[in-house]
Order: C-alpha cells, then sequence, then structure tokens
C-alpha cells in the first residue's frame, strides 16, 4: 500500500510517527486527514471499476448484435393455432428451434404479440398480466408494457427482443425476431 504524503498526516496522540505505531491504530487510522484520503482513494477505485464494467457490458452487448447480423433470418415458423388460445392466454415457444423461451400472448380477438421470455434484467422469466397491459418480472419488481415490450418500471432497461407475427388462416407465425437497444 503506498502511504499518503506526510502533509495528510495528524500527529499521533503519542508523537511517535506512523511507523512505530501499533499495528491497529495503523488498519483503522483515527485521524480525519487519514480517513478521507482513503475514502476518496476507494471511491474513485469504485468509480473506475463500475465505469468499467459499465463500458464491458455495452462492448458485449454491440459484438452480440453485431455477430446475430451475420447470421440468415429466421425460417418462418407455426407457433399455434387461433383457436387453441384463449383471450387473455398465453403459450410458450421456441423460435427458431432451441432457442431461449419466447412467449406468445393473445391480448383480444384480433390481437397476438409475443416476446423472449427472459427479463432484460438478469434473466428471470416474465409474466403476462394481459388486464393491466404489462408483462411482470418477479425477481426484482420489472415491469414491461405488453404492447411494446419496453420497460416501464423496476430495473430493466431494454426492451424485450420482439417476435414478429402474422395470423393467416387461422394460425399464428412466427416470421422474425426484432432485437431492440431502446
Ligand atoms: S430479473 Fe427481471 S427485474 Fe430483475
Amino acid at each position: 500500500m503506498t502511504n499518503p504524503s506526510s502533509e495528510q498526516w495528524t500527529v499521533p496522540p503519542d508523537g511517535r510517527p506512523h511507523e512505530e505505531q501499533p499495528r491497529w491504530r495503523q488498519d483503522f487510522p483515527i485521524d480525519w486527514p487519514q480517513d478521507q484520503y482513503i475514502f476518496r482513494r476507494e471511491f474513485i477505485k469504485f468509480l473506475l471499476l463500475t465505469s468499467g464494467a459499465f463500458t464491458a457490458g455495452q462492448f458485449w452487448f454491440l459484438v452480440q448484435n453485431f455477430l446475430r447480423r451475420g447470421q440468415p433470418a429466421p425460417p418462418v415458423q407455426e407457433i399455434a393455432r387461433v383457436d387453441d388460445i384463449p383471450v387473455g392466454g398465453s403459450l410458450l415457444f421456441e423460435y427458431p428451434a432451441h432457442s431461449p423461451a419466447r412467449l406468445l400472448v393473445r391480448v383480444d380477438e384480433e390481437t397476438f404479440v409475443a416476446y423472449e421470455q427472459q427479463c432484460t434484467h438478469l434473466l428471470c422469466p416474465v409474466i403476462p398480466q394481459v388486464e393491466e397491459r404489462q408483462l411482470h418480472c418477479p425477481c426484482h419488481e420489472g415491469y414491461f408494457d405488453l404492447m411494446s415490450g419496453r420497460p416501464l418500471a423496476g430495473p430493466p432497461q431494454r426492451p424485450l427482443a420482439r417476435v414478429n407475427l402474422e395470423v393467416r388462416d387461422g394460425v399464428v407465425y412466427a416470421t422474425g425476431i426484432e432485437e431492440r437497444t431502446v
């Protein structure tokens, strides 16, 4: 550990230099200049670490987006028959095959929406609350708008990835995935 410069020390009660002070006083300095020096140093370390982690997270997100762009578009896939899902009902499905779970929700007679089921905060599964027009993540009380997938409240900052749908001849098809950052 680097010691602070001498002007940052107050003279200890017994007048002896810092190096000759008992171990407990060196470990737990009670003089304010030293205390504030350590606090400032630790706080700057904390700021550097958190901003570094944030930058790394954003960079990782960009890399993932870039890699996804290089992949072919997922195929059109039949998800369910309209009559199999009552108004207010929902269904889990994989799209494309072997992907994380997606959630299809029937909002009313005519309207279906579908999103990835994992919360964009820490990946807990979201639960539809159709009457309130929202999706609820019970892990940390996160909420998303049912019609857009955008975060409404709680820790999530990014919208849920949306599955594009098409309803044809009484069948709901997934036609693509829309990843969004805002
Ligand atoms: S995991 Fe969803 S709010 Fe934290």
